[in-house]
Parts: structure tokens; C-alpha cells; sequence
């Protein structure tokens, strides 16, 4: 069973268009977790390019909003990003088990905790605001 399920009571942040882009997440991380070897880079890839406009567009609605927790969580949002580009760069070499290692026993967890803390806070924000 896939751990990348969209599951409201752990996963809604309770702002409908975070919400749609995080259900993409998902859906992408489970095509990836899912997919062949020789799948890997494209789905990857895919998930990478996707990742980077979510976070973009938070950090855009953060600035545009003044929300105080910006500089915290652009740089969570870097760092995954540096990680998912270093794997990337692995599975573009041939060498694809740390990235599917992370896909398994990783990705998930920082999600969820990403949207429980960060992203939870940003809704409350947007929100209030
Ligand atoms: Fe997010
Ligand atoms: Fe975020």
C-alpha cells in the first residue's frame, strides 16, 4: 500500500489551493514510488519540476502577504529541494537506489510533517489574514 494517499484529517491545511497542489504532490510521489527503474529519472524529474513550482508560488503568497515565518520556511523548502536534486542527479547517473531509498522511507514523513508545522502555519496566515 502506497504511503502517498491523500488522507484530509493528516494532509488538509484547509486553503483549497494548497490543498490541490499538495493532492499533486501526492499523486506524483506515488507514480514515483510505484514506477520501474527505468521510469525513475522521468517520474523524478517530473516530481522535482512540480516541487519547485509549489514551493515558488508559497514563498511568492508569503511575500506577498508579509507572513513572518518566510525566511524559516523557504529554507526547509531549499533544503529538500538541494536533496531532491542531489538524488536526481544519482538516478541521471545510473545509480537510483538512494533516491528510491528516500522515496520509501523519507519523502513521506517529511511531507507530512512539512504540512503539520510550515505549511499549517501558512494557512493560519492566509487565513487570518
Ligand atoms: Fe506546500
Ligand atoms: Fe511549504
Amino acid at each position: 500500500m502506497t504511503q502517498f494517499s491523500w488522507d484530509p484529517a493528516q494532509h488538509s491545511v484547509g486553503v483549497e489551493h494548497m490543498d490541490v497542489v499538495h493532492r499533486e504532490f501526492l499523486a506524483l510521489a506515488r507514480v514515483l514510488e510505484d514506477c520501474p527503474n527505468s521510469q525513475f529519472a522521468d517520474r523524478l524529474r517530473a516530481l522535482v519540476d512540480h516541487t519547485e513550482k509549489h514551493f515558488a508560488a508559497e514563498e511568492r503568497e508569503m511575500r506577498e502577504t508579509a507572513c513572518p515565518s518566510l525566511a524559516e520556511h523557504a529554507a526547509e523548502h531549499a533544503r529538500l529541494l538541494a536533496d531532491l536534486r542531489r538524488f536526481q542527479q544519482a538516478v541521471e547517473r545510473g545509480r537510483p537506489a538512494m533516491a528510491r531509498a528516500f522515496v520509501e522511507d523519507g519523502l513521506a514523513d517529511w511531507f507530512a510533517i512539512h504540512l503539520a508545522t510550515m505549511d499549517s502555519a501558512l494557512a493560519a496566515h492566509l487565513r487570518g489574514g
